[in-house]
């Protein structure tokens, strides 16, 4: 049974949650664009800089502190994919920059009129890198769309497409538009079937629920901590055969082993450290003898407080005449969803309603967010795209209040 999510308890830790502009609070509900970080992700990040700031093979007491901490950073991300091991840990700039370095190496396998499979839900991170390499090589590339009335991807949106040329399906597992959460696992179980290396989109997957790359099937799966209550930095996760048997595009004295091999080079140790932070963080609000344990028990906590915020912010938003929640909505499906939702209401740009909730101080984003497939294939691209609410653990009811209020507010001053 898990423990009740304390969200005092976390709202405390996080300093920036308690700062005021001009007397208001800040509400953050820009979340899904970047999290806020507790306490401990700062002095991580302080005392990497402050105490053992140096690089890393030397003799001395920093170069020898940086490199226990760099370690520590990949243990600790391994126990947060639940990966088998560190050496399948990669750090990098952030989720796009790892994926283009990755399509490249990954498309030294692939040959003119091989195919690979692209999502209609996802970010343009795990797109356009896969458009580009399409172009280079003359790759086919195959789509897979979803419903636009149930925002979610039928059972069959991948088998349609799939076939014995394909080489790579691409797929988000969480939309950062409509807050769908994909069925990653039956898809990649489909994919890796068909001889195809599965490539998974968690960004907006991990700030929300746990990830088991041991029970996902997929080959690589990819995140970044900022989203998750840590610093810019991102995180990717390989299965190790398949990281020791792919060309690494890396300076001639680089090491070949793994990880170090797609670390190209000097990385971030501040942001490894902040990262370290942020996982410390987490794992206090779950339970277990092994980290990796605690860490999936404390997103089950967090889920559970998170999906019924969700269900309230979701049917006071349905109250609105006129407003469209482009997600699902089912009070039995929170589940299937992250707290990422968006609308579009009638008669009301949505870069208007985020200028309207920005002098409330409430923060949101408006429009495509880079989302640019999906709000396309809802026909909203030339329409503004979506105001986009994401909540957060350390989020309130109180919060989701004066949400409702100030949309209330807005539509009566229209
Ligand atoms: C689903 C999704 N994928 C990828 C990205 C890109 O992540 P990064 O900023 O780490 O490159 C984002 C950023 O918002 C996202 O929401």
């Amino acid at each position: 049974m898990p423990q009740a999510f304390d969200v005092t308890s976390s709202r405390r830790q996080f300093p920036a949650l308690a700062l005021k502009d001009g007397g208001a609070p800040r509400i953050y509900f820009d979340n899904p664009a970047g999290t806020q970080v507790p306490q401990q992700v700062i002095d991580r990040t302080v005392e990497c800089l402050a105490t053992k700031n140096a690089n890393l093979g030397g003799y001395f007491s920093t170069t020898v502190q940086a490199g226990e901490l760099v370690d520590q950073a990949h243990q600790a991300c391994a126990d947060f994919y639940n990966a088998a091991s560190a050496s399948e840990i990669v750090f990098g700039q952030n989720m796009t920059s790892l994926t283009f370095h990755m399509s490249r190496c990954l498309g030294r396998k692939f040959r003119k009129g091989d195919e690979i499979v692209l999502s209609r839900m996802d970010h343009d991170a795990n797109i356009a890198p896969w458009l580009l390499l399409a172009d280079d090589l003359g790759l086919v590339v195959r789509w897979m769309d979803f419903d636009t009335g149930t925002y979610e991807f039928p059972d069959d949106a991948l088998s349609k497409v799939l076939s014995e040329k394909t080489k790579l399906v691409a797929l988000g597992m969480a939309s950062n538009c409509t807050g769908t959460v994909n069925d990653a696992k039956h898809f990649a179980t489909q994919a890796r079937a068909a001889g195809a290396l599965v490539y998974l989109d968690a960004v907006q997957l991990a700030p929300h629920y746990a990830i088991d790359v041991q029970d996902l099937g997929a080959d690589i799966v990819v995140s970044s901590a900022y989203k998750w209550f840590g610093p810019h930095q991102g995180i990717l996760w390989g299965r190790e055969d398949l990281l020791k048997e792919t060309f690494g595009y890396k300076v001639r004295p680089a090491s070949e082993e793994l990880p170090h091999k797609f670390e190209t080079g000097t990385l971030s140790h501040e942001g490894m450290a902040g990262t370290l932070g942020a996982i410390e963080y987490l794992e206090q609000f779950g339970t277990g003898e092994t980290r990796a344990k605690r860490i999936a028990s404390a997103w089950t906590t967090m889920a559970e407080y998170e999906q019924k915020l969700t269900l309230k912010l979701i049917e006071g938003l349905r109250t609105f005449k006129g407003l469209t929640v482009r997600g699902v909505t089912s009070a039995n499906a929170m589940h299937r969803r992250v707290p990422t939702v968006s609308f579009t209401l009638e008669g009301h740009q949505p870069v208007n309603l985020a200028k309207d909730f920005a002098k409330d101080n409430i923060f949101v984003w408006s429009g495509h967010n880079y989302a640019v497939e999906p709000v396309g294939r809802m026909g909203l691209l030339d329409k503004g795209g979506v105001l986009r609410i994401g909540l957060a653990h350390y989020n309130t009811e109180a919060e989701v209040d004066a949400l409702l209020s100030s949309l209330t507010r807005q539509i009566k001053n229209a």
